[in-house]
């Protein structure tokens, strides 16, 4: 594909000088939007000694709170809107397994913004105006299904709202509608490659130029394996409710190279996650976010728990990366000390052979100790010595690379648990721990 700025947005062209003059501008909106309009907000200035105007340049954001997801709950469910609930033309919400959801609101422009940033990210990914967009990240209070789908109408595409579900079902509309683009977490996008298979069908075969995967962590070995099963250029989307959902980053299909951050309507900042200060640009912590534009749901400082770093421009020169993010701190398992993340084993299984994609982390106690058994399918028609072997290969690779040993079980094929969504990759049997895992 060849680069050219032809139909990109007015932003995406800016120079670095006058993207920073409108963020200043947009910041010091957001800030008394925010401290006028909710109350929680004025409390957390007001306890920390800052008002709006001490905003006088971009490095100012820092000597502001943080927001995190136990204020939103504190103020379930509508206690963090800036203007009337009449204004509200949309809510979102973000599940949780535990405790209260986090509730999300748009006015008419939000979502509006919202559309024009997923179009935006399509277009980077290689979308064009007239591709016919498959849209299987679910519909409803999660934000993937309608946040892709309002940017690739936006984008003047054509869109078959599948959401989540019914595979069989969704590889029948791929053959027969002929999309261009898919958008899918890519774990249920392996769920997709394997009915493919199931029904004699050649994933290579379809008629998917580009893949746009997003809302859970992937790693670029699987980039690698999802591009050779289905001929197609695997992208990253980044995104969370409570900054607007998918289309706060994205990925160009041109470089590959890391997600490049809408930051005219969305702020950037990493931070150490532990003393909280703001990192140099190119150290890796925990990724934060200010809105830049937002009118309903105006968010200052938001704690993502989200791990990176950022990364100048490339292909979008004006814009900073930020890098795949390998893993959220709540998702990091700490495993006699050590501390391993499920896209470290995803990373270390796939070149196995032998070995599916597919698999979960278990974690057990025994004789007090924690204990991690990787459960991973063996790959179809893989034999009794095959699967021993790489069983031990594994053994070996993550004893290696991440200096602990586990288990690792080799279960039959279609055996474990098929993600429809976001899969869950990590399950706890210790006792009396509570790990929480979003989404
Ligand atoms: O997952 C929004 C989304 C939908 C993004 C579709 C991309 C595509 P939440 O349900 O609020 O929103 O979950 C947000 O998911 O903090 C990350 O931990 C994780 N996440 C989202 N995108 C990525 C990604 C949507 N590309 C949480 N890589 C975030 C890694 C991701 N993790």
């Amino acid at each position: 594909m060849t680069t050219t700025s032809a139909g990109w947005d007015e932003a995406e062209r800016l120079s670095v000088a006058e993207l920073r003059e409108r963020q200043l501008d947009r910041l010091q909106w957001t800030l008394r939007h925010a401290y006028e309009n909710v109350p929680a907000y004025r409390r957390k200035f007001d306890e920390a000694g800052v008002r709006p105007e001490d905003c006088r340049t971009l490095d100012d954001l820092a000597k502001f709170p943080f927001t995190t997801k136990q204020d939103l709950r504190d103020n379930y469910p509508f206690g963090m809107f800036a203007v009337p609930r009449e204004q509200v033309s949309r809510i979102h919400a973000s599940s949780g397994t535990t405790g209260k959801p986090t509730v999300v609101g748009y006015t008419e422009a939000d979502v509006s913004m919202w559309a024009d940033v997923v179009a935006r990210s399509i277009r980077a990914a290689g979308g064009r105006p007239g591709d016919l967009v498959h849209v299987a990240y679910g519909y409803g209070l999660f934000t993937g299904g309608l946040g892709a789908h309002y940017g690739a109408e936006r984008l003047g595409c054509t869109v078959v709202p599948a959401s989540g579900g019914m595979t069989a079902r969704q590889v029948r509309l791929i053959n027969d509608f002929q999309p261009a683009v898919i958008m899918v977490t890519p774990s249920y996008l392996l769920t997709l490659l394997d009915e493919f298979e199931r029904q004699g069908l050649d994933p290579r075969g379809t008629s998917l130029r580009v893949g746009i995967f997003g809302a859970e962590p992937w790693t670029e070995e699987m980039r690698r394996e999802i591009e050779e099963r289905m001929g197609i250029d695997a992208v990253d989307i980044y995104g969370l409710s409570e900054v607007i959902g998918p289309g706060v980053a994205q990925e160009c299909v041109e470089t590959k190279d890391g997600l490049h951050i809408w930051e005219d309507h969305f702020y950037p900042e990493v931070i150490d996650p532990i003393e909280g200060h703001v990192l140099p640009e190119g150290e890796r912590g925990e990724l934060v976010f200010t809105s830049l534009t937002k009118e309903a749901f105006p968010i200052i400082r938001y704690r993502t728990r989200d791990l990176t770093r950022l990364l100048p421009g490339t292909a979008r020169p004006a814009f900073r990366r930020m890098e795949k993010v390998t893993g959220r701190s709540d998702d990091m398992i700490i495993l006699r000390g050590v501390n391993v993340f499920p896209t470290q084993i995803e990373e270390l299984l796939l070149p196995v052979d032998g070995l599916s994609p597919h698999f979960q982390l278990v974690l057990s106690t025994a004789d007090r100790m924690d204990h991690m058994t990787v459960r991973v399918e063996a790959e179809p028609g893989a034999s009794a010595d095959v699967r021993r072997s790489a069983a031990a290969e594994l053994v070996a690779r993550v004893k290696d690379s991440v200096g602990v040993s586990v288990t690792v079980d080799v279960t039959d094929p279609d055996t474990l648990e098929r993600s429809l969504g976001k899969m869950r990759r990590v399950i706890d049997e210790r006792p009396a721990t509570v790990l929480e895992h979003g989404g």
